[in-house]
């Protein structure tokens, strides 16, 4: 139990409906058209990416975020920390509270489960690991 550990009926919820979400890769082209519809800058930052290979990354970063929650250790979380900060990537660290909205608004199209209350739950169990990269810096 680390303290980043969320109780197990949030991160249980979400883990189910994460699986829900993934069962089509609607769920991560939708995530990024809703993340880069956020503003031309963020767009702007994926101009030379390769969105299929990038959709399929998320997938498990995704994964990453919901078990450190879960009480994992966050070593792949501090490999993207490090991958995206100033000298990395150089993402500004305003950029993760509209990543984050974009997600819980996926979550909220293709899970059809999906209540407010399952929104919160989303919400907290990936703000530590959101946070985690974020604070790298
Ligand atoms: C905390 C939430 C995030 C997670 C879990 C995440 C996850 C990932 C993963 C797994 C990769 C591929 C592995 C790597 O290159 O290190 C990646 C690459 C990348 N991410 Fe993120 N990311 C997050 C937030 C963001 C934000 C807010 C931006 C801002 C626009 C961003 C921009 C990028 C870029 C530009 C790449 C490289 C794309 C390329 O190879 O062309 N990420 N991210």
């Amino acid at each position: 139990m680390n303290m980043h550990t969320l109780p197990a009926a949030d991160t249980d919820a979400v883990f189910q409906s994460y699986g829900r979400c993934c069962r089509t890769d609607a769920f991560f082209a939708d995530f990024y058209d809703l993340f880069m519809s956020k503003s031309e800058t963020i767009r702007a930052v994926f101009q030379n990416t390769d969105m299929p290979e990038q959709r399929r990354l998320l997938r498990a970063g995704v994964m990453w975020l919901i078990m450190y929650a879960r009480g994992a250790s966050g070593g792949k979380l501090r490999d993207l920390g490090r991958t995206h900060n100033r000298d990395g990537y150089n993402i500004n660290p305003a950029w993760y509270g509209q990543w984050l909205d974009a997600l819980v608004e996926a979550v909220a199209r293709h899970d059809k489960q999906y209540s407010d209350e399952l929104g919160a739950q989303w919400r907290r169990v990936l703000t530590p690991g959101v946070d985690l990269i974020r604070d790298a810096y």
